[in-house]
């Protein structure tokens, strides 16, 4: 009778704790506010959002230090972190461990000349999460990949702290900086000048406005004769950027 009555509350508390994980992972969705987290630093302690409020942010997660494509992926994002402090854009870099293991990387990976370029220093912070609290709060743990590394998670949020794009990546395959960036730059465009951005859009590109309601807005559109816009059909207008 003991050992049924042991077993039962032993399968209700695993119940419970399993249900509990399944509330608590889930993964912000884009409009939302960005969850706040502490953590520790390579460059000390971290209150995110707060502590870059008023600036565009950048969040990455990556399965483990000293791995082959995570190191790739830090030593590309140092490349371009200037690029993304021009765009008023904060980065934080952030795994499941500790915090010696993220120093020791760090030190180890300002020592590869990678494709023979010249060694980089990395100025943004990594985060360490052994609790693995930051990587519940943002979806990054997909139990299916596993249930204690995150995967390659990125959320780009915008000033107020609003959640503008989230992208997920496996642990097979390095991300592209760039195209980061790029989406970055659309967000910001869109952001500054009420516009949309087309498939494949590239800086200094034209961009797209919001299709007229209906063919008489179109049709007051096109009687306007604005140089800087031009359409392919009623419901499909450019602007020029140049
Ligand atoms: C990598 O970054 O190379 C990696 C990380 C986790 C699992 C497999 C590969």
């Amino acid at each position: 009778m003991k050992t049924i009555i042991l077993l039962s509350f032993t399968l209700f508390l695993s119940f419970t704790i399993n249900a509990q994980d399944n509330e608590t992972i889930r993964i912000p969705l884009i409009g939302e506010t960005a969850p706040e987290f502490t953590g520790q630093s390579t460059q000390g302690p971290i209150h995110f959002p707060d502590d870059y409020y008023g600036h565009w942010k950048i969040l990455f997660s990556h399965p483990a230090d000293f791995t082959p494509v995570c190191s790739t992926e830090i030593l590309e994002l140092a490349e371009i972190q200037d690029d993304f402090s021009k765009l008023d854009t904060k980065l934080v870099v952030m795994s499941t461990d500790g915090l010696n293991s993220h120093i020791e990387w760090v030190r180890s990976l300002q020592g590869i000349r990678l494709y023979d370029r010249e060694s980089v220093t990395i100025k943004f912070p990594l985060v360490s999460d052994p609790d693995l609290e930051i990587s519940k709060k943002y979806g990054m743990l997909h139990p299916n990949y596993s249930t204690t590394r995150d995967v390659r998670g990125v959320f780009i949020i915008d000033p107020e702290d609003k959640i503008c794009a989230t992208f997920f990546y496996p642990a097979t395959t390095g991300r592209n900086m760039e195209e980061i960036k790029r989406v970055l730059i659309a967000l910001q465009t869109s952001a500054k000048r009420n516009v949309l951005t087309p498939a494949n859009w590239q800086p200094g590109d034209d961009v797209l406005i919001n299709s007229p309601e209906s063919i008489e807005e179109a049709e007051k559109l096109a009687a306007k004769e604005d140089p800087d816009l031009y359409s392919l059909e009623w419901y499909l207008w450019f602007k020029k950027s140049k």
